[in-house]
């Protein structure tokens, strides 16, 4: 069941200098209940506006997101750093159940619950500034997760990360995708992320953006990057995000 439609979105900013930057230009896809999408596309190319729009952080000039159900709860990983930097591990993750009104004994066991899913026990009283980037994302995913979203929204959550820990996290972020039935939007330019993560890769154009291809990807899970048929998907995204034209 679709959860979302994008219906020929469209942003346009003004700059200061009041010239016409359009980022988006008739964007359309729609996302289903529980699927996993990554969107892929070149820097710049208007991906975090998509996600900012979604998300309800910014409005589009023209066209429409729907939403199938009335209320929808909304996750969000952001690009850059987003800890805050005076609380503790536990408190970073408490946060929104903080902000959302639970009470003391829930928000405690929902907490400690994602502190040993992400693997992050031992470091609950620990800062944001004491961790490696690889920890700090696991808390960020944690938080994210912790208000159990019915959207999560990634923005290229492992850019700045070493391969060994960014495949790590890709797994992590698998488990507890599998494990609290959310739909995740997962942004990156890592075809070889997109094709692990993903139930479909859409490829966005060079700004101003829209959907290129949508690429299903069937590969049973968990997915071997080293098999064969992985690097055939791989290769065939490659070669779409490099085709003119849509
Ligand atoms: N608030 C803004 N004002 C003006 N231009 C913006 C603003 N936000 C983004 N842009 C422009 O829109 C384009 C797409 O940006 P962005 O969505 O951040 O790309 P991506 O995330 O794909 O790298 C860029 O050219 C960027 O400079
Ligand atoms: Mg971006």
């Amino acid at each position: 069941m679709e959860m979302m439609k994008i219906n020929n979105l469209s942003k346009t900013f003004t700059t200061e200098k009041e010239t016409q930057v359009k980022a988006v230009e008739d964007l359309t896809f729609d996302v289903r209940d529980g699927e996993f999408v990554c969107l892929v596309g070149p820097s710049g190319c208007g991906k975090t506006t998509i996600l900012r729009i979604i998300a309800g952080l910014d409005t589009p000039t023209s066209g429409s997101i729907i939403w199938m159900t009335k209320n929808h709860s909304i996750g969000f990983v952001f690009q850059g750093e987003s800890l805050l930097p005076w609380r503790s591990v536990w408190d970073n993750i408490a946060f929104g159940l903080e902000i959302e009104g639970r009470d003391e004994k829930e928000i405690k066991k929902e907490v400690s619950r994602l502190i040993s899913l992400m693997g992050l026990e031992g470091f609950e009283t620990s800062y944001p500034r004491e961790l490696s980037g690889g920890m700090q994302k696991r808390v960020a995913i944690a938080r994210a997760f912790s208000i159990d979203p019915d959207i999560l929204l990634m923005d290229e959550p492992f850019v700045s990360l070493d391969a060994q820990t960014r495949n790590i996290l890709q797994q992590e972020v698998l488990k507890i995708w599998e494990e609290t039935k959310s739909t995740v939007i997962f942004i990156t330019h890592n075809v070889d992320e997109a094709v692990y993560l993903a139930d479909r890769v859409l490829i966005l154009t060079p700004r101003p953006t829209k959907v290129k291809y949508e690429v299903p990807i069937t590969l049973p899970r968990p997915r071997d990057r080293t098999e064969q048929s992985f690097i055939e998907v791989r290769k065939d995204i490659l070669a779409k995000m490099r085709t003119e034209g849509d």
